[in-house]
């Protein structure tokens, strides 16, 4: 496969934040009594805040104004919050540390391209503060996936051209986005495995080296 930079999005892929994203979900749904399971949430991967609070609230009868929206887009921030405090270095898998820094000795570039407003935060918890070449999240665009904004502005970041990176996503928005904008598409895991759209679907991180 001939790229030169490989840009990862991190829920989901670098690390199980999925996992909390969808008990932050839950928690406020049931509050709320709306129904939520796993394939609704495997909708809101690589989607923004507010459009994930939207699809969950296609499931309720009631309509809310913005502000009340909004609050409610904080609390499930506040309870996701909580848990990522409760990670550390060792929520980074060997498999991922060690295929990232593989991938660095064999010169390619490194990027995080995330929806997510809480990238560096995640990135310091697990101790990948410094480690990337570039990071494009959730505070750096205006269209979240599968909008290719945030691919776009990570390659630039890396210094290149859309068609020398190739992406890895948990979310079938991600893969329509790493099209989009012209990139390599690489499935792993998610509702992005199978969804006819990836140029590969891997097997596990670590065959990303397989491929590379
Ligand atoms: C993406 C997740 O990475 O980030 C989505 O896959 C999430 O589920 C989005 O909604 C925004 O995240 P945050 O942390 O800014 O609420
Ligand atoms: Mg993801």
């Amino acid at each position: 496969m001939d790229v030169k930079a490989v840009i990862f999005d991190l829920d989901g892929v670098i690390c199980f934040t999925d996992k909390f994203h969808y008990r932050a979900w839950k928690a406020l749904a049931d509050r709320l009594g709306i129904y939520f399971d796993e394939k609704i949430n495997d909708r809101l991967r690589g989607v923004s805040r507010m459009a994930s609070l939207e699809i969950i609230l296609e499931r309720s009868d009631k309509e809310y104004t913005q502000e009340e929206k909004e609050a409610f887009a904080e609390e499930k921030n506040n309870t996701y919050r909580e848990l990522l405090k409760t990670m550390s270095p060792a929520d980074l898998t060997d498999e991922v540390k060690n295929t990232l820094v593989e991938l660095r000795n064999r010169g390619y570039k490194l990027g995080i391209g995330s929806s997510s407003k809480n990238t560096k935060f995640i990135l310091e918890r697990i101790g990948l503060g410094d480690f990337f070449d570039a990071i494009a999240d959730g505070t750096d665009i205006t269209h979240s996936k599968p909008d290719p904004e945030v691919f776009l502005i990570a390659a630039k970041k890396l210094g290149m051209e859309p068609t020398d990176c190739a992406v890895v996503e948990d979310a079938k928005a991600g893969i329509e986005a790493a099209k989009a904008g012209n990139m390599t598409a690489l499935a792993l895991f998610g509702d992005a495995k199978g969804c006819g759209l990836e140029d590969y679907d891997l097997k596990s991180f670590s065959d990303l080296l397989n491929i590379l």
